[in-house]
């Protein structure tokens, strides 16, 4: 099997093409760009010979004749996203099933998972099709304006596709979204493990009134509340964390967010994330107790909304023997073994098929931004990388 460098960067600039703007993509799971991306991907699909298959969820299959290899990544983007999140890992898997039907080599499928990047809730894609999250339920996630899983998923309508038992391994080819490759100067990282994270969704109502004649001291503020709050935090996880903790209030939500109003009411993300289980549950009692000591000290009302959590995990080991031996083809003394501070569809995927990842460099550290960038060298020793380990594991 020889995977085609060529074939597979058109691919990828044609993919980029679907909600761009400028460097970078915007492509939210069942936007409009992202459902025809995934018409555009099932098109690919059938042309390479492969059985295209939406399921219930949006993921979109590729599928080869018997039971085999998946091979895949995510499609969708963040609401600023870069152009090879995900797209690299899907488009590699297209190349890859390809290559190997052309040249009358072992079934290998592909898959693009839906809403990794968590438009409604986290990896809910791979989370539904693993059997971990069960579709009704998916189905009442919302979205920041209100928008359900399932009023945005009958845009994209799908059923059946394969489950699980369908493949024997999984692979996910993915830009390391970090600095630890470029900065050595490596082309290929073999993940040994991908971290656990939780988050919740937190709000705190305090009492709306005039910004012109409510004392400091009758004031119920919310923004003030929140303050509080995530200074409490970081003073809280301090003594539990460790130098490769991370912990983030990525999306805030300001009532009513006008200048001359005391704000009513605040509603934000916090979200940790760390290769420890025990580590995870200290920090999520630590976040829930500052919650209740500024409701307590303040007499703001603290409510915590939706939650979810994801478990630390091991990649297989011989998938990562497998993915080590690619890496070895495709970039000898240029790569090494490393875990995943980013989560991935392989998190979920682990739990139902023994599962490897193939990481490339990302330009500077930089991902979840316009700006994310990858050499095209690097992207071609990653599909060669994963070409290669797929073809041991086949
Ligand atoms: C996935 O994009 C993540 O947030 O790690
Ligand atoms: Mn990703
Ligand atoms: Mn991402």
């Amino acid at each position: 099997m020889q995977p085609n460098p060529e074939r597979f960067l058109a691919d990828l600039h044609a993919l980029r093409a679907f909600g761009a703007q400028g460097k970078g993509v915007v492509r939210p799971a069942f936007s409009e760009a992202d459902i025809a991306s995934r018409r555009w991907l099932a098109a690919q699909a059938e042309a390479a010979g492969l059985t295209a298959q939406v399921d219930a969820a949006g993921n979109v299959f590729g599928l080869a004749e018997g039971k085999g290899l998946l091979l895949g990544s995510h499609s969708d983007t963040q609401p600023e996203g870069g152009w090879l999140d995900g797209a690299l890992g899907v488009i590699a898997a297209l190349e890859v099933a390809r290559a190997s039907r052309e040249a009358g080599g072992p079934p290998i499928s592909m898959v693009s998972f839906q809403d990794e990047e968590g438009r409604f809730g986290a990896l809910t894609g791979s989370e539904v099709w693993s059997g971990h999250l069960p579709l009704h339920e998916a189905d009442q996630l919302a979205d920041a304006g209100g928008t359900t899983f399932a009023a945005a998923r009958a845009a994209l309508p799908g059923e059946g596709g394969p489950g699980p038992g369908a493949f024997t391994r999984y692979l996910e080819l993915h830009i390391e979204q970090g600095p630890v490759l470029d900065t050595a100067e490596e082309q290929v990282g073999v993940v040994t493990a991908i971290v656990g994270a939780r988050q919740f969704t937190a709000t705190l109502t305090g009492q709306q009134n005039h910004a012109g004649t409510t004392p400091m001291a009758l004031r119920q503020d919310a923004v003030r509340g929140f303050v509080d709050f995530a200074g409490r935090l970081d003073k809280a996880f301090a003594p539990l964390v460790t130098p490769h903790t991370v912990w983030t209030i990525g999306a805030l939500d300001v009532h009513p967010n006008a200048a001359s109003i005391v704000p009513g009411r605040v509603r934000f993300s916090v979200q940790w994330r760390d290769a420890s289980a025990e580590r995870l549950a200290d920090m999520e009692e630590a976040a829930r107790e500052c919650l209740a000591v500024v409701a307590a000290e303040t007499g703001i009302r603290a409510e915590v909304g939706e939650a979810w959590a994801l478990a630390p995990t091991a990649m297989d080991p011989a998938c990562v023997a497998a993915c080590a031996d690619g890496a070895t083809a495709a970039a000898a003394g240029k790569w090494r073994r490393m875990p995943s501070g980013a989560l991935h569809d392989a998190t979920n995927v682990a739990r139902v098929l023994p599962t490897g990842m193939l990481f490339v460099p990302s330009i500077g550290g930089v991902s979840h931004n316009f700006e994310e960038e990858t050499r095209e060298a690097d992207l071609v020793a990653g599909l060669m990388a994963l070409g290669a380990a797929a073809a041991q594991l086949s």
